[in-house]
């Protein structure tokens, strides 16, 4: 496991834009992984003005998302295919046929599910996953539990995971169950790249980096991975 501490939130979008973009120059047909949330929004923009500059293009890349919150269908401004839409595929000249996205108002959960796994196994596996983590360590939205899921599935969400994201949802109702990648989903990523800042998220790395691994802190589970780099500010790591 790879920590990077650097200055600012800036600083960091800059190298995991640098990072995504190389990725893409190489591999133009690349699966990626994306995660939504306040994390990766700074990360996105550098892209877009990549992409405006002619440095990188994101039409062959293939795209899978984390997680969808239960009961928004996707033109809905709180779904996360919507944040995506806005903070990143809609300004570039991403393939909107080659976005995928468990859905969130899905009445066959299961078959849903299972075949989300199968569309990231027929792509060949994500060659980079971004991450960013809850306050209380869960990855994608696999919540702190006794056991490491591994295919996508439903869950309810913590209160601690309310808590953080309800101020997202002006009338106050948000979902409280939500379709996630399992953590063996997020485990087969060849690369992984997880973006931290804040005080808010140092209990969370410290457990992550530090911490003996266990589901009850999910994120720990990526020191079991060849490939993973840890992207924080200096409030995120204060506890390291
Ligand atoms: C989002 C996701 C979540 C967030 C996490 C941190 O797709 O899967 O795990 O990465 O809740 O959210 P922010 O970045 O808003 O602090």
């Amino acid at each position: 496991m790879n920590v990077v501490k650097l200055q600012s939130t800036y600083d960091i979008s800059v190298e995991v834009a640098k990072i995504i973009t190389e990725q893409i120059n190489n591999k133009p047909d690349s699966v990626l992984g994306f995660a939504t949330g306040s994390s990766p929004v700074e990360t996105y923009k550098r892209i877009i003005e990549k992409y405006e500059k002619g440095e990188v293009s994101l039409k062959n890349i293939t795209t899978f998302n984390l997680d969808e919150y239960c009961g928004l269908p996707r033109d809905n401004v709180n779904s996360y295919f919507y944040f995506m839409k806005d903070n990143l595929f809609g300004k570039t000249d991403v393939d909107f046929s080659k976005v995928n996205f468990l859905s969130g108002t899905s009445g066959e959960i299961e078959e849903e599910c299972k075949a989300y796994r199968k569309a990231i196994e027929e792509a060949g596996g994500i060659d980079i996953q971004i991450l960013g983590i809850g306050t209380n360590g869960h990855i994608g939205f696999n919540e702190p539990s006794d056991s490491f899921t591994d295919g996508p599935f439903k869950v309810k969400l913590t209160q601690s995971t309310i808590d953080s994201n309800k101020k997202y949802f002006e009338d106050g109702n948000m979902p409280t169950h939500a379709l996630t990648m399992g953590i063996g989903d997020i485990m087969r990523a060849k690369k992984i790249v997880l973006i931290a800042t804040g005080e808010a998220k140092a209990k969370a790395i410290f457990g992550t980096v530090k911490g003996e691994v266990t589901p009850m802190c999910p994120a720990s589970v990526l020191q079991n991975h060849p490939d993973v780099t840890i992207f924080i500010d200096e409030e995120a790591g204060k506890l390291l």
